[in-house]
C-alpha cells in the first residue's frame, strides 16, 4: 500500500501522477462511479472515480453514504467541473460499513434538533465539521493574539470557594452523602467536613483569580470552561461554556474596550484569512435556508459580508443613559412594541439590545456605566456615585459577547460595595490584599467563547456550536 495522504495535503499541492492512499468517510456516491470522501482535514472532499471494471461489485456495493474507506489509486488531472484533481482508484478497503436501514443522518435533512441528540454522529455532517474547524481556529487565534502581544496564559482553578459574579448561580461541587450529610450545631449541614473543609463550587469566573495575575505578571489571560446553574433555556446560554477573560494592569476602561475591539476584530479576520471553504459553505447554507423567508426575516447581509462589515468599521461606543435615552425615543417604545418597559435603572433586555445593535446602529456597540446596582460589585465607581465603569459588547444577532469593567482599586470604596451587597469580607480577603499591597487601578473583560462562534459561523443556536452542550435538563455524552 502506499502512503496515506491527508485530503488538506493533496488539494493544497496536487502532484499529478503520484499513488497515493486516502481514509475518510463517504460524502457522497453518485452513479456508482464518483466517490466525493471527506476526511476532515478540511473542508473539501477528494473526488475519488471507481471503475467497475479494476473494482469488484461487491466492493462498491458497500459504498455508501457515511461509510469509511481506504483508496489507493493514482492522482489524475480532473476533467470535470469544480475540482483540479481527481483519484482514480486501484483498490478500496471497507474500513466501516454504514447500515443506511438504520443510520439515524442518512437522510441529509435532518433538524438541528435532531443532530443534537446525535452529537455522537452530527460532526461527520458538512455543517458541522465546518463549525468545530471553525472552532479550533478561533481558540488557536486566541492564544496566538494574547502571545504575540506578550500577554501570559494564566489558568485559574475550575473548582472555588467565591462566586466572582455574585449572581448566586453556581454548581456545588460536594462529596459529602446528601442522605447523610454532617449536620454542625446550629442545624446547618458541616461543610467544615467536606472534602476541601469548605463550601465549593464550579467556577462562574477565572476573573478575580485573573487580577492576581495581572498585578504581578501585568497583562494575563485564561481560557477556560466556566459553569453557570441558570435556568436559561435559551439559544444563548450553556450551563458549561469556554470564557476567554484578559486582564491588564494599569488599563483604564478606554484601553478595555479598545482591547475588546482589537481583539475580536482579529479572531474574525483570522477566520476569514484562513478558513475560507468553511465560511463559504456555511454562508451558503444560511442563503438556502432563508430562500423561502419573508424578506423583513432574513439576515440584512450574507455571513462573508457581515463579518467583512464587523472588521471594517469603528463600533458604537456609548454610554448606558445614552441608550436609555435612545431607546425611550425609538418607534417601537413610542408604540409599545418593547416587551419590557424602559427606564434609566433596567437591565437591558435582549430586545433592547438588539434594536440599539440592529436597528439603531447596524454594527457593533459597546455599552458602558451601567447603574451600579445591576452590575458586580467589583467594577469601580464612577464620579457620580451612580454608575460604574462597566462595559458590554453587543453584536448583532447575539447581544451581548463581552462583559468587562474597569476593577474597582480602591480599597475603601470596594469593601463599602461589598458590605451593601452583603459579600463577605473574609472570604475575599486576598481579593482585598491586592489594594492594600501594591495595588494599582486595572481592567479586563470576559469573551464568551461560544457567543462570538456562534456569530462567526452564523449558526442559530449556541447548542450547536459546542461539541457536547450542558444545557438544563441535558448532560449526554
Ligand atoms: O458578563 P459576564 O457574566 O462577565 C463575567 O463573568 C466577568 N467576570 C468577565 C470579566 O470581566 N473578566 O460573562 C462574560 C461573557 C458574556 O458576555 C457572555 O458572552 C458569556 O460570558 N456568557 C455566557 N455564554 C454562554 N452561556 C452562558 N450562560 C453565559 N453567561 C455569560
Ligand atoms: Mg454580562
Amino acid at each position: 500500500m502506499s502512503r496515506r495522504k491527508e485530503i488538506v495535503t493533496i488539494l493544497k499541492d496536487p502532484q499529478i501522477g503520484e499513488r497515493v492512499t486516502v481514509k475518510g468517510w463517504v460524502r457522497a456516491f453518485r452513479n456508482n462511479k464518483f466517490v466525493a470522501l471527506n476526511d476532515g482535514s478540511c473542508f473539501k472532499t477528494l473526488q475519488v472515480v471507481i471503475d467497475s471494471d479494476v473494482i469488484s461489485e461487491d466492493i462498491i456495493k458497500r459504498v455508501g453514504f457515511h461509510a469509511c474507506i481506504a483508496v489507493t489509486g493514482k492522482l489524475l488531472e480532473s476533467q470535470g467541473a469544480g475540482q483540479a484533481v481527481e483519484l482514480q482508484a486501484d483498490s478500496i478497503e471497507i474500513l466501516g460499513e454504514t447500515d443506511l436501514s438504520t443510520y439515524p443522518l442518512q437522510s441529509k435533512k435532518q433538524s438541528m434538533e435532531f443532530l443534537r441528540e446525535k452529537a455522537h454522529l452530527r460532526m461527520r455532517t458538512n455543517t458541522f465539521s465546518a463549525v468545530f474547524r471553525i472552532r479550533h481556529a478561533v481558540a488557536f487565534a486566541i492564544n496566538k493574539y494574547f502571545n504575540d502581544k506578550g500577554y501570559y496564559y494564566l489558568h485559574t482553578p475550575i473548582i472555588t470557594g467565591s462566586d466572582a459574579e455574585g449572581a448566586g448561580e453556581m454548581f456545588r461541587v460536594s462529596t459529602l452523602d446528601p442522605k447523610g450529610a454532617p449536620i454542625a450545631e446550629d442545624g446547618s449541614i458541616d461543610w467544615k467536613q467536606d472534602f476541601f473543609g469548605k463550601q465549593t463550587n464550579l467556577t462562574v469566573s477565572g476573573q478575580l483569580q485573573a487580577e492576581i495575575g495581572a498585578l504581578a505578571l501585568g497583562k494575563v489571560y485564561t481560557f477556560g470552561p466556566t459553569f453557570r446553574a441558570e435556568n436559561s433555556n435559551t439559544s444563548r446560554h450553556l450551563a458549561e461554556f469556554w470564557m476567554i477573560e484578559p486582564e491588564v494592569a494599569f488599563f483604564d476602561i478606554f484601553d478595555d474596550m479598545d482591547l475588546a475591539e482589537d481583539f475580536v476584530k482579529y479572531l474574525i479576520n483570522y477566520c476569514l484569512d484562513n478558513y475560507p471553504d468553511d465560511l463559504a459553505f456555511l454562508d451558503s447554507r444560511i442563503e438556502e435556508m432563508e430562500k423561502n423567508m419573508k424578506k423583513e426575516l432574513r439576515r440584512p447581509m450574507g455571513l462573508i459580508d457581515t463579518l467583512k462589515f464587523v472588521v471594517e468599521n469603528d463600533f458604537e461606543r456609548i454610554t448606558y443613559t445614552d441608550a436609555i435615552n435612545l431607546l425611550r425615543s425609538s418607534k417601537p417604545y413610542k408604540k409599545g412594541k418593547f416587551e419590557y418597559d424602559v427606564e434609566w435603572g433596567i437591565d437591558l433586555q435582549s430586545e433592547h439590545e438588539r434594536w440599539l445593535v440592529e436597528k439603531k446602529f447596524k454594527k457593533p456597540v459597546i455599552v458602558r456605566d451601567y447603574p451600579k446596582d445591576i452590575k458586580a460589585f467589583y467594577m469601580r465607581m464612577n464620579d457620580d456615585d451612580k454608575t460604574v465603569a462597566a462595559m458590554d459588547v453587543l453584536f448583532p444577532g447575539i447581544g451581548e459577547v463581552i462583559g468587562g469593567s474597569q476593577r474597582e482599586e480602591r480599597l475603601d470604596k470596594l469593601t463599602k460595595r461589598m458590605q451593601e451587597m452583603d459579600i463577605p469580607e473574609e472570604e475575599l480577603s486576598w481579593y482585598l490584599d491586592l489594594r492594600k499591597f501594591g495595588g494599582t487601578p486595572h481592567s479586563g473583560f470576559g469573551l464568551g467563547f461560544e457567543r462570538i462562534i456562534l456569530f462567526i459561523t452564523g449558526m442559530g443556536n449556541i447548542r450547536d456550536v459546542i461539541p457536547f452542550p450542558r444545557t438544563p435538563g441535558n448532560a449526554e455524552f
